[in-house]
């Protein structure tokens, strides 16, 4: 079922976000500056969403995003963190991310533990996995925006 304001493309530097991403989870997060998250639209509700993304215009893979304040760690600056559901050799702090968002999952939730947090982060990994082989979301894997200015090239 399409969304309001989806899908949304976004691209922009990583910086260095709180750093409870990969150590305290496991679930390394790539962080998005101010102004990219100011320019989300407004009728982008805070939650997790499921899409692609790459970096430095490599190759494409499936991503899980948090849109919001982490009522978990009660943080007080709205945030993008995407989870790119692919292993990479290290940190890429100053690459260029980009991200298209396609589909929402759940909204943004309290929890009493870390494990359950975690728990809940895996099952949206799982179920992002499984919505991204549809034909029409695997269609905008291809999208021209992410091969445009490759780095690589
Ligand atoms: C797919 C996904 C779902 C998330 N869901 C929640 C959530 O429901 N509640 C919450 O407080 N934080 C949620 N988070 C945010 C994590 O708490 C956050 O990524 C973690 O604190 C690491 O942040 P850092 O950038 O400070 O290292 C989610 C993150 C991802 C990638």
């Amino acid at each position: 079922m399409p969304m309001d304001g989806l899908p949304h493309y976004a691209s922009g530097p990583v910086i260095k976000g709180f750093g409870r991403g990969s150590k305290q989870l496991g679930i390394p997060t790539a962080n998005y500056p101010e102004d990219i998250v100011d320019s989300l639209p407004q009728m982008l509700n805070t939650g997790v969403y499921y899409g692609w993304a790459n970096v430095d215009g490599g190759q494409v893979y499936k991503m899980v995003m948090s849109i919001g304040w982490n009522p978990f760690y009660k943080n007080t600056k709205k945030s993008m963190e995407t989870h790119i559901l692919h292993t990479f050799p290290s940190d890429f702090y100053g690459s260029l991310l980009r991200v298209c968002i396609l589909g929402y999952i759940r909204p943004e939730k309290d929890f009493k533990s870390l494990d359950d947090l975690i728990a809940a982060i895996k099952s949206d990994i799982v179920f992002a996995d499984e919505a991204l082989e549809q034909n029409e979301m695997l269609q905008h894997k291809k999208d021209q925006f992410f091969q445009t200015n490759n780095v690589e090239d």
